[in-house]
């Protein structure tokens, strides 16, 4: 496995890469989460390259760029085991030159849900897995279901810009209880980490609801919005239900839906989601 953390190493080293190259960009301090992507990534093609950087600009101000947990250590141990060829790690400085101004912006996809609650948020997604989508010229990329709305304006962005890769999103991985793998799990306390599991087992029975028959959105809603109530710890930020491919709000669970919710328990803001199959 290569270490490379400049543009111009990783292009040589990728260009010595025979086969097939699945890509899987993370920030780092990887968990089970992330490994099911690789996984996925080495089962599909002859190589896999990941990348991990903290990327500054889809942070905002108050959303803790500064204290992301690091461990660039075990999380090569963790990729070698694997069999990752190549680890791309770039210091910030590399990716955004003095004078950086050039921005991808996906339109209303990235405005509703996240994109409301976090302005330029999906800005600096966008712009940074272009990047990456540039210097590593993978032929696949993999993203978490979990972050359903970050597939999506990925997704679109190839589609738009005439991007030649695929981009496929991968299952949630979760814990026993049910709370879908996140980094930011790490940051609750013994307490608040019991409280978690409320995200999946409101959207579950939401979803045991809809297959019981009923396919009226705000109906799936107040029966989320009622088991978060009943967690003291809990406090919902947005409960969606959306055409999961335009992200627009539906009235009626006929097609393809995303339901999907934030959550703070305490001080960290949780995320969640589920796919209705519609009828
Ligand atoms: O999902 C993430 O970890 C990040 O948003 C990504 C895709 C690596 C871009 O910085």
């Amino acid at each position: 496995m290569k270490l490379l953390e400049s543009v111009v190493e990783f292009r040589r080293a990728r260009a010595e890469v025979p086969g097939s190259l699945g890509l899987v960009p993370t920030m780092g301090f990887l968990h089970r989460g992330h490994m099911a992507l690789v996984k996925r990534a080495r089962e599909e093609n002859d190589s896999v390259a990941v990348s991990i950087f903290i990327n500054p600009t889809q942070f905002g101000p108050s959303e803790g760029y500064q204290t992301y947990p690091r461990d660039l250590r075990r999380d090569l141990e963790l990729l070698k085991a694997e069999g990752v060829k190549l680890v791309f790690a770039p210091p910030p400085e590399e990716i955004y030159l003095p004078g950086f101004d050039t921005w991808v912006e996906v339109g209303a996809l990235a405005e509703r849900l996240e994109g409301a609650s976090r302005p330029d948020h999906f800005r600096g997604v966008a712009t940074v897995v272009m990047k990456l989508f540039n210097i590593v010229r993978p032929d696949r990329a993999y993203f978490g279901q979990k972050d359903a709305q970050q597939v999506r304006v990925i997704e679109k962005m190839v589609a738009d810009l005439d991007l030649c890769l695929e981009v496929v999103a991968v299952a949630t991985v979760r814990e026993p209880d049910g709370l879908a793998i996140s980094s930011r799990n790490t940051h609750l306390s013994p307490e608040e980490r019991k409280a978690a599991t409320v995200l999946w087992s409101s959207l579950s029975a939401a979803r045991d609801r809809w297959a019981q028959g009923e396919a009226r959105a705000r109906i799936l809603k107040k029966v989320i919005v009622s088991t978060i109530d009943k967690e003291p710890l809990a406090r919902l930020d947005y409960v969606s239900t959306a055409d999961s491919k335009s992200l627009e709000e539906v009235d009626t669970i006929d097609r393809p839906t995303l339901v999907s919710l934030a959550v703070w328990i305490g001080k960290t803001r949780l995320i969640d989601n589920v796919t209705l199959a519609g009828r």
